[in-house]
């Protein structure tokens, strides 16, 4: 490998920092003699086995990174001098179906995240304790907070609450998870220090302390005995917490001297710990690409340090929300100010979304070991993964939409619409994600006549006639003040200027993401109880509903290719195969600038979305590990009639001001 201004770097810090080398690692020093007690906040500072300790941890996501590369980000969150990582831990990866669960070997779609121990052991591995977050809710800017969205299909479930139907999922999912994480507790000899009850209930709409008190008895009942806590916000602590039972945390954006003040007052005589400390913030579509400043960041982060506090540094690295996987904030709960989050969820974070340190990682390292009283070896910053700028490839295939829908499994005959998660498919979990297209045959449609979509739409809906797309595509944010959108009531579209008889209506309806927080109550996708569907006066009805999920063996499955049309009549899939005819298989970026709107496959798995008029996130990150020697497939769905000419890389993400 190169020698690089890093290396030169690294060799600096390893000068300055003398005998690094030859300190304890953390375990050894905190494990010393035996293990006989975990973290203990019977005092006003932490103790780990009875040695003090300050936490100084970073928050990653297992589900957020290429497997591959845990063990790459972990290294570098150990580099940066921190102690511990924390991670969420996300139900709807682990029971995706009511009943089916995935801790790794369980072969589901998104099996390849499901491997939790391993996550953990190789954090243990790379010398960093662990705290874990397993909710049942856990926000976390994911799909529907983290709950799997069949959840939905017990009509009146109430969701985060103490409701019998919920709490039976939630026992029967803890019964196969808790067995999981009480093996790796730091008291057996793993590294989990630390588990949180919940999440931020205390900015629930519906806060209920029978539900967290229920939590709490499972992981007791769980076998979990190391340190139980919770964590919410400031003005919302007192209640989103056990008092007595759980140790409460804080989230910290600016004002730290006022929120641990405050914190102390609350609960004194114990540690002080921010379990939310933002470096930067996370993107949603149409709106602005989020970053903060890193000398406010290291100001704030150096007040918490010097207190001295504990930290938790929510994201260090914020990855990516792979396939389907992100969230949305849905306002008041029916959709018109529904803010889809984009798929990176880079963060601003230290560690950048595709792994690069950045100032704020700098900054890190020397205010972190500056502060740090434990003397442990801190390993130096890895070597960067280089990233490459592939050749740009011209697309070879495409399928249309009647082309696609011909390779769709399922086919569900249905007087009314149904939403996706009421689909009798998957064992009767219905559909999570991806579009829904809604079928229906042999309508006489005279000219001018008027398709009406009551309510609001989940989330956007594409309107094809005999095949013909008719709506626009969104291509600003101006469009979601029109039909197709989620924003408006009762949109309307006129269909055809002419007379059409035996026409066949399409409505392929795109689920952008169930909401995380505030009104996470009623999620359904598709077309929900509220929209009926008129053409003109009359309630339409006998439709075939094609669930398109894009699951990853489907994606690989995908056949009959044909070539790219010279121009186009509806939404399609597009195909371009990127050949490597060398060892240099690295990381690189998609750049989506040339397309309109959709996602974007490569070798089966969903990368993310693009929409690239309405900013900021115009790449897709690839990781290396994804790509392979010999030919790779790429296939991007493209909503518009404008696909891009060729699929171009970038080496570095691009984001814009929409
Ligand atoms: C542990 O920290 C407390 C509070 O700062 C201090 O009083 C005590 O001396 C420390 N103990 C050791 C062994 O350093
Ligand atoms: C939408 O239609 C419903 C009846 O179907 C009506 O109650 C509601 O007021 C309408 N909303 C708007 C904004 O027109
Ligand atoms: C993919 O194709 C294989 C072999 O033809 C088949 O066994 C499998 O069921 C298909 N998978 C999907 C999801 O269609």
């Amino acid at each position: 490998m190169a020698f690089s201004f890093r290396n030169l770097l690294s060799l600096l810090s390893l000068i300055t920092l003398g005998v690094s080398a030859d300190l304890p690692t953390l375990y050894e020093y905190y494990t010393e003699g035996g293990i006989n007690s975990g973290l203990s906040v019977d005092q006003s500072y932490f103790t780990l086995n009875g040695k003090n300790i300050s936490i100084y941890s970073g928050a990653m996501h297992y589900f957020r990174i290429p497997p591959e590369l845990w063990q790459d980000r972990l290294r570098k969150l150990r580099a940066a001098g921190l102690n511990t990582v924390e991670t969420y831990v996300a139900w709807n990866i682990h029971e995706p179906q009511d009943g089916v669960f995935d801790f790794g070997d369980g072969g589901t779609d998104l099996g390849a995240w499901a491997d939790l121990a391993g996550f953990i052991n190789l954090a243990q591995q790379e010398d960093l304790l662990v705290i874990v977050r397993p909710g049942p809710y856990i926000g976390a800017d994911l799909d529907f907070g983290g709950f799997p969205s069949w959840l939905l299909k017990n009509d009146g479930i109430e969701v985060r609450t103490n409701d019998a139907t919920f709490m039976s999922y939630v026992q029967r999912y803890f019964d196969q998870l808790l067995p999981i994480l009480s093996e790796l507790q730091f008291t057996k000899g793993g590294p989990i220090i630390m588990v949180q009850v919940e999440n931020e209930l205390g900015f629930s709409l519906r806060i209920d302390t029978d539900y967290l008190q229920g939590v709490y008895d499972m992981i007791v009942a769980g076998g979990i005995v190391e340190l139980l806590s919770s964590c919410d916000g400031i003005g919302t602590w007192t209640t989103g917490t056990l008092p007595g039972l759980l140790f409460q945390t804080i989230e910290v954006t600016v004002d730290v001297q006022g929120n641990f003040g405050a914190l102390e007052e609350l609960q004194p005589n114990k540690p002080l710990m921010a379990m939310e400390f933002y470096p930067g913030w996370l993107d949603h579509w149409t709106d602005q690409h989020q970053t903060k400043d890193t000398k406010a960041f290291v100001d704030y982060y150096e007040q918490i340090l010097a207190w001295p506090g504990s930290v938790n540094l929510y994201m260090f690295h914020g990855g990516t929300s792979w396939g389907f996987l992100n969230g949305a904030s849905n306002g008041n709960g029916d959709n018109a100010q529904f803010l889809p989050i984009t798929s990176s969820y880079d963060y601003d974070a230290p560690l950048s979304e595709a792994g690069d340190y950045t100032a704020k990682y700098d900054a890190i390292r020397e205010l972190t070991q500056k502060y740090s009283a434990a003397e442990t070896y801190t390993p130096d910053p890895p070597q960067l993964i280089d990233r490459r700028v592939y050749s740009s490839v011209d697309l070879n295939g495409q399928l249309t939409f009647e082309d696609i829908l011909r390779q769709v499994p399922d086919k569900i005959e249905s007087d009314v619409t149904l939403s996706m998660e009421k689909l009798p498919i998957n064992q009767n979990s219905g559909q999570s994600y991806g579009y829904t297209v809604y079928r229906r045959e042999g309508l006489n449609i005279p000219a001018n006549s008027v398709l009406t979509i009551t309510g609001h739409v989940r989330d956007t809906v594409m309107v094809l006639v005999n095949g013909v797309l008719i709506s626009n595509a969104l291509t600003s944010s101006d469009h979601l003040n029109d039909f197709g959108f989620w924003r408006i009531e009762n949109g309307s579209i006129t269909l055809t200027t002419e007379d059409l008889s035996d026409a066949t209506l399409d409505l392929i309806v795109e689920n952008w993401g169930r909401s995380c927080y505030g009104n996470i109550y009623y999620q359904f996708k598709g077309l929900v109880d509220a929209n009926q569907v008129f053409l003109n006066e009359e309630e339409l009805s006998a439709w075939t509903i094609y669930p398109l999920e894009f699951k990853q063996s489907w994606n690989r499955n995908l056949t009959d290719w044909g070539s790219v049309e010279e121009s186009q009549s509806g939404p399609a899939l597009y195909k371009a195969t990127l050949a490597i005819d060398d060892d240099d298989i690295t990381d690189t970026f998609i750049d989506m600038r040339g397309w309109v709107r959709g996602f974007v496959i490569v070798n089966g798995i969903v990368l993310g979305r693009y929409a690239s008029g309405l900013g900021p996130q115009q790449t897709l990150y690839l990781p290396g590990p994804w790509l392979q020697k010999g030919d790779n497939e790429i296939i991007v769905f493209e909503h518009s009639l404008q696909p891009g000419s060729q699929i171009v890389f970038s080496k570095d993400s691009i984001f814009n001001t929409p």
